[in-house]
């Protein structure tokens, strides 16, 4: 069967990822996190001193950019691929509230998005790939044929990734999490190079009413269809 490219875009903590993966699952296809690059690469700006509270060193950084390594082990186990930065499993240490109050700052140089962007097409290159993140749509596979752009109230999107902090044991509180889903947002949306934005044939999937399983099914069957097409057109 032939396959497809589908590209997730949307705003912070929008459940792109639960989607995408168990969409990819259906679908025996790769799932993606693009967010995951970027945010493995802060995890290394911030070891290495280069971001803090009030200063960027992004010339410190862009010198290290060729020493920075990430790439993605499949775990059979939890069924989807890890995050690794030089070869260490940094699954669990770029999804805490520190490392989202950096990424989008990191997210605006050129530098870096080249080096992902260029791995993230790589990636994709023989189809049946489903990814996510801010600019897939546009950016990385404008020739995605079924491109989705998730949205929620900032609120509904606050409160589900405060309580996925929580379930970590992560010491959070809701008007943090709250404040970094908007000041993300904002940075991600008005950034000069590949600015969070829909693609004009994008989908628009407004998930602040839906369950998961309502969201998966329609984007189940939304992908199932674009495969179909795809076919037939194929066979004419
Ligand atoms: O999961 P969550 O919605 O919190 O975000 P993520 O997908 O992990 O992405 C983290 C950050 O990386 C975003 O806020 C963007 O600043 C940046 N990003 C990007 O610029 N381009 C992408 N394709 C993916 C993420």
């Amino acid at each position: 069967m032939q396959k497809i490219t589908i590209a997730i875009d949307g705003f912070s903590s929008t459940g792109k990822s639960t989607v995408a993966k168990r969409l990819a699952r259906a679908l025996g296809y790769v799932y993606v996190d693009s967010g995951a690059m970027y945010r493995a690469v802060t995890l290394y700006t911030m070891q290495n001193g280069f971001i803090e509270a009030d200063c960027f060193d992004v010339e410190g950084l862009i010198s290290q950019l060729e020493n920075i390594h990430v790439s993605f082990i499949f775990n059979e186990s939890l069924g989807f691929a890890e995050v690794y930065l030089n070869g260490e499993n940094v699954e669990k240490d770029i999804r805490t509230l520190d490392v989202s109050q950096f990424v989008s700052q990191v997210a605006t140089v050129s530098e870096v998005r080249e080096q992902l962007v260029m791995q993230q097409k790589n990636f994709g290159k023989d189809k049946g790939v489903v990814m996510d993140g801010r600019d897939i749509g546009t950016v990385v596979f404008p020739e995605a044929e079924l491109k989705l752009f998730m949205t929620a109230s900032a609120e509904k999107r606050a409160q589900r990734r405060y309580d996925e902090l929580l379930e970590r044991g992560d010491d959070v509180s809701y008007e943090d999490v709250l404040k970094n889903v908007q000041t993300r947002d904002h940075i991600d949306s008005t950034r000069e190079d590949s600015p969070l934005t829909m693609a004009e044939d994008a989908i628009k999937v407004d998930n602040s009413n839906m369950t998961l399983e309502e969201q998966f099914e329609f984007i189940l069957n939304l992908s199932e269809e674009k495969i179909k097409a795809l076919h037939k057109k194929k066979r004419h």
